[in-house]
């Protein structure tokens, strides 16, 4: 027989002051109230308000273990997120509210003065000359493959361990995306196997500085410019990186002082420089704001980065629909925009960009010194020539079992995620019949083998901990 029953819970949830719905669910003891044969109706308040109706049956499968609620980061019922978006925002939400207020009133939504104030502040951050934002990162490398004018047929080179994102955009504008495998160390392109796959057809190479950390651009723009080759930097997950180069390069001439920074400050800090920030190196760099990113906006939205004047009016064409002057259509084009709302919330979060980075290192810091020499763990290298502004925390794991440390995981709500579980080659949207299984034998062992732990700028030591000590039980 199955009764049904409503439990209030008003008091609990006053009594644990919980704001938001994620925190109050997690307060709810559940177990407490299952009774064989019975099932009841929870209802969970955030202040009077009922937030969620939740049924729960007589005989929970998957009662969490009692050390769940007892454990500090549970007794604060916090839940782990892979991202905290809402923490994030939080902290930051007088500013944010007013500006995206501020937009409203201003009824500015398409190319307002808060896209244009977003662009000149990104420009001087970056120490770049152009940016031209738009809708989104695929976007972005779309606009510039079609800014460059490759033709069908052109050859691109890519690493295979990446976001699919990367490689679609060749694809899709009909020209050959040509794989090579990543170093086993940084994930990042192997510049030895870019020379490699050079044909006379090649146009471009696309690094991509995959989890926040710079590929080779020394090694990657010596070969660009031997066989004189675009740089289309993916700088979707390392924006606000610096690279460090072993032989800078003299200023550009009509470059500014801040605008060449780039070129006369790529040495390492020791050698006297400050580093140039990732995706100005290159030809042009791609980025995207997509919420979980190190600058993440509300919604969608990419930009485009670049030094070269021409590339950065052709590319503000493309994606304005192929038209420099309104109704003048030169070239079949993009509408690809930032819209105004997402500009603002940027440049709020672009001011906390570096003190962002900071906090993901910290953590990073935390989880490499709890790792460092475990016999099952590699923790991410860092590599001398690039800061890492960790978008992930990525481990490879040796002798492990990767499927179930992740069960056990999820069984403490912890979250944790694999990328990328398949290589660009053994994709099916990638049917080629120059690439079979075992063609990257980096890639294939990383997508096997790397877990990426929660990492994001609101995680605490306790968090840091828990996570952590779950990690090291399973491991042991
Ligand atoms: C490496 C890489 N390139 C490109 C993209 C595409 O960005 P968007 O999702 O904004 O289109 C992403 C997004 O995840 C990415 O990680």
């Amino acid at each position: 027989m199955v009764l049904s029953l409503t439990l209030y819970c008003a008091w609990l949830a006053l009594k644990q002051k919980r704001k938001t719905e994620s925190v109050t669910t997690c307060a709810i003891p559940l177990e407490k109230f299952t009774i064989s044969g019975l099932q009841f109706t929870v209802l969970i308040f955030n202040g009077t308000k009922v937030i969620k109706r939740q049924i729960v049956n007589s005989k929970p499968v998957n009662r969490k273990p009692k050390y769940l609620s007892s454990h500090p980061i549970f007794s604060e019922m916090k839940k782990i997120m892979m991202v905290d978006l809402a923490a994030q925002y939080q902290k930051i939400q007088p500013e944010i509210d007013k500006a995206v207020l501020d937009v409203i009133h201003s009824t500015a939504f398409i190319n307002g003065p808060e896209v244009k104030n977003f662009q000149s502040e990104l420009e001087k951050y970056l120490g770049v000359k152009h940016v031209i934002p738009c809708a989104n990162g695929t976007d972005a490398l779309q606009i510039a493959m079609m800014a460059l004018g490759f033709q069908p047929g052109d050859e691109v080179i890519t690493a295979s361990f990446t976001y699919v994102a990367t490689a679609e955009v060749i694809a899709l504008l009909k020209l050959k995306p040509v794989l090579v495998d990543v170093l086993p160390d940084t994930f990042c392109i192997d510049p030895k196997a870019i020379e490699a796959a050079i044909t006379p057809k090649t146009k471009a190479i696309v690094p991509v500085h995959l989890f926040g950390q710079c590929a080779d651009m020394d090694a990657i723009m010596k070969i660009a410019k031997k066989h004189n080759l675009a740089v289309i930097e993916d700088v979707a997950q390392a924006i606000g990186a610096n690279y460090y180069s072993a032989s800078p390069t003299p200023p550009k001439e009509g470059l500014s002082t801040a605008q060449s920074s780039n070129e006369i400050v790529m040495q390492h800090p020791p050698l006297g420089g400050r580093g140039a920030k990732a995706g100005t190196i290159g030809t042009v760099g791609c980025t995207s704001f997509f919420p979980s990113k190190n600058l993440g906006c509300y919604g969608d939205g990419g930009a485009l980065y670049t030094n070269d004047d021409a590339l950065a009016k052709k590319a503000r064409m493309v994606a304005n629909h192929g038209q420099s002057v309104q109704y003048y259509h030169d070239e079949i084009g993009v509408n690809s925009r930032l819209d105004s709302l997402q500009a603002a919330i940027l440049r709020i979060k672009l001011r906390h960009l570096d003190e962002y980075a900071a906090a993901r290192r910290k953590a990073a810091d935390y989880y490499d010194k709890a790792f460092a020499n475990h016999p099952k763990i590699v923790t991410p290298k860092h590599a001398s020539y690039s800061d890492h502004v960790f978008h992930q925390y990525t481990l490879v794991l040796k002798n492990a079992d990767r499927t179930r440390l992740r069960e056990f995981l999820a069984s403490k709500e912890i979250p944790a995620m694999i990328y990328y579980p398949v290589p660009l080659h053994m994709q099916k949207a990638f049917p080629d019949p120059r690439y079979k299984e075992g063609d990257f034998p980096v890639t294939e062992m990383l997508c096997k083998s790397v877990i990426s732990l929660p990492m994001h700028t609101e995680l605490d030591e306790d968090t840091l901990k828990y996570i952590v000590d779950s990690v090291l039980e399973f491991l042991k």
